[in-house]
């Protein structure tokens, strides 16, 4: 990728894509994690004395719609940097334009959402062009929006000299770690609801690793597929022949799978709600497994001691609902209580337990990518990776 090392910035308003999609609450953001991973790319941009027009998405509006406004994320980045304003225009608009060019050497625009803009999701070629001429030069440094071919990402950036941001290099790095040359033995932890969403990413590193630990719903689909009772728990039924085909794979390649082997389990997803613990392939109707067990929490991380890498994603229950996140939260102690390893971790649930744990610098790469960090596994690249090489 072309890197921040082949731009001269100096005088130059400059364009650059971040990923600010960022929880916000009643106008305030929540985590501001993105926002901070932003600013060393932000930061040597403005010393190096280039003005600065940001865009991003936040959400997934459908047109233009104030309750997915940037504004709050402005203000944020106000906290860090000085000379930002936020400029209420969609970014394609004539006075988003207008507004840029009255920008200063050490000024920072944020513009608004670019999903305002209809054409954004399609790449449309005449928004590129209109994005084209915010800047005169592209830094694209929203590693968690790489996966899309949007005209933000890909479509601007085959418009004018573009650059990789340091976010954007960092990640790339740790997470090609992963794929290329990783150090043994090497484990995989996975979680979240579906086995649907994660096929891609077991499937290629299958052959690569040693252990693979599956958590969350989508081990039930395992479970039932190799005869166990799981009462209401949530199954995917059309995925029961593929999740055995996985296992006898895994098998082949000698990969040592663990599943499993206790759940807690409730009759409905409700905090505080009553639970009972069972065997994973025993669960009675009307239970359904909502978390992994004591005795899978210990089982994991024994099966992850002495790992040199290792990978995680996905949540191990419903993690938004105490007292279910408790397997996950473990899991994060005992990916974190690992000595020299290498240790990545990415996604919503399981970066947010690696947070509140307090255990972030204990992990090699917290990744601000989720479906971003699992298509790059799956794919060993991405279309904004690709427009920059
Ligand atoms: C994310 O939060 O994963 C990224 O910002 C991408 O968002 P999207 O899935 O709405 O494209």
């Amino acid at each position: 990728m072309r890197t921040l090392k082949d731009l001269d910035p100096r005088g130059k308003r400059v364009l650059v894509r971040v990923d600010y999609n960022v929880p916000i609450k009643e106008g305030v953001v929540q985590d501001d994690t993105r926002i901070q991973e932003s600013l060393p790319t932000l930061r040597h941009l403005l010393e190096a004395g280039a003005s600065l027009v940001l865009l991003s998405h936040l959400g997934r509006p459908k047109g233009v719609d104030p309750k997915y406004s940037l504004a709050p994320v402005a203000e944020a980045l106000g906290r860090y940097l000085s000379g930002v304003r936020f400029v209420p225009h969609s970014p394609g608009s004539d006075q988003a334009h207008q507004a840029v060019e009255a920008l200063a050497p050490g000024e920072v625009a944020l513009l608004e959402n670019v999903r305002f803009e209809p054409g954004e999701e399609k790449n449309d070629p005449d928004l590129a062009a209109r994005y084209a001429r915010l800047g005169e030069a592209f830094v694209l440094d929203a590693f968690g929006s790489a996966h899309r071919a949007h005209a933000s990402v890909v479509g601007v950036a085959r418009l004018l000299p573009s650059f990789a941001g340091f976010l954007m290099e960092k990640e790339v790095k740790a997470l090609s770690r992963l794929l290329r040359d990783p150090e043994k033995p090497y484990a995989v932890v996975i979680g979240g609801a579906k086995v649907s969403d994660k096929i891609g990413v077991i499937e290629n590193l299958l052959p690569r690793i040693d252990r693979l630990l599956i958590g969350g719903a989508m081990a039930f689909t395992f479970i039932k597929a190799l005869g166990g009772e799981v009462g209401k728990s949530l199954v995917e039924e059309d995925r029961l022949d593929l999740a055995k085909d996985l296992l006898r794979r895994a098998e082949s390649l000698g990969v040592r799978v663990h599943l499993p082997v206790d759940v807690v389990a409730a009759e409905r997803i409700e905090a505080g709600v009553e639970t009972r613990t069972f065997p994973a392939d025993a669960i009675p109707v009307p239970y359904m497994g909502l978390d992994i067990g004591p005795k899978t929490q210990v089982a994991f991380a024994e099966a992850l001691k002495g790992a040199r890498t290792v990978f995680w994603n996905g949540p191990m229950g419903v993690f938004e609902v105490p007292p279910f996140d408790q397997g996950t939260l473990a899991v994060g102690r005992a990916v974190a209580a690992l000595e020299g390893a290498f240790t990545v971790v990415g996604g919503g649930d399981s970066v947010a337990a690696v947070n509140r744990l307090g255990l972030k610098e204990r992990f090699s790469h917290v990744s601000t990518g989720g479906g971003a960090s699992l298509e790059y596994l799956e794919k060993g690249t991405l279309p904004g990776i690709e427009v920059l090489e």
